[in-house]
């Protein structure tokens, strides 16, 4: 856990910031940065030991500042699993702003929709998930000073921070999904057997990311919330073959009422 070490040294050389709230932006969410008053931003790559994205459209960086006065830090873009990195690797950055001082995880996500009743366009509260399907971030000698090494995984989305979501969304009047989040390792989509699988199996929505993020959040003793973005029909679902283009244009287009949601929740649920 040396890596970890060294980065969180690096960064707070640059800065004492202390994040009540930690916020990972998934796709088209990136513009949400524009909410928050930042103070300093840091590239990952300069982050010592750190791993980088390599996704088109992911930026890679961490901003630190104030969302209506709550102390905020984002992730303006995530590290995936199929990129090439470890799980360990993954989840680096989640565990770095846990030991910077954030108590709450707010999680997006692109995801493709598998729930029969969605639409593209949808956002859904993430209520579980089904992590079987990639490695768990936690393989490897425990760090006891993050967490227990066989951690209880029973209410990994927290009730509360759910509820302030929900109340929210109901308040702006925003349509909002519930839903169970399965994760894939991606990077390729998902056949229409696969997807059958998972829908029996009680998913709503599948994705390539946020699952391990959240196992190692709570391992570290965060509460944990997530929205994803319903960007396209699973495949089988979907008539037209799934594309990387198609889920950012649905992306950028539900971005301004995801933005919404997100920056309204927050102080919600810091002062409840
Ligand atoms: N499958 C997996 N990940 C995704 C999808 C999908 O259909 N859409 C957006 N991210």
């Amino acid at each position: 856990m040396s890596a970890l070490t060294d980065a969180l040294r690096y960064v707070r050389s640059r800065t004492d910031f202390v994040p009540q709230a930690a916020i990972v932006l998934g796709s088209g969410l990136g513009g949400f940065a524009e909410k928050v008053d930042v103070l300093t931003a840091l590239d990952y790559a300069d982050i010592p030991g750190f791993p980088r994205s390599t996704v088109a459209g992911h930026a890679g960086r961490f901003l630190f500042g104030r969302l209506h006065g709550v102390p905020v830090v984002l992730m303006q873009g995530r590290v995936h699993y199929y990129e090439g990195y470890s799980m360990q690797e993954v989840v680096m950055p989640i565990r770095l702003m846990r030991l910077l001082g954030a108590e709450i995880l707010f999680l997006t996500n692109a995801a493709g929709g598998i729930n029969r009743s969605f639409h593209a366009g949808d956002l859904m509260c993430i209520t579980g998930h089904i992590a079987s399907f990639v490695p768990s971030p936690l393989i490897g000698p425990n760090d006891d000073t993050l967490g227990v090494r066989f951690p209880d995984m029973s209410h990994i989305y927290d009730v509360q921070l759910s509820e302030c979501i929900r109340q929210t969304a109901a308040a702006l009047d925003i349509p909002l999904q519930n839903g169970v989040y399965v994760q894939t390792t991606g990077p390729q989509y998902e056949t229409p057997e696969e997807i059958r699988m998972y829908a029996l199996l009680g998913a709503d929505a599948v994705g390539m990311s946020t699952a391990c993020e959240a196992v190692a959040a709570v391992h570290a003793g965060m509460r944990v919330c997530g929205i994803s973005c319903i960007c396209n029909m699973a495949a089988g679902i979907s008539p037209v073959p799934l594309t990387h283009e198609e889920v950012q244009q649905t992306a950028d287009r539900t971005a301004p009422l995801f933005r919404a949601l997100v920056e309204n929740a927050v102080p919600r649920m810091v002062n409840p």
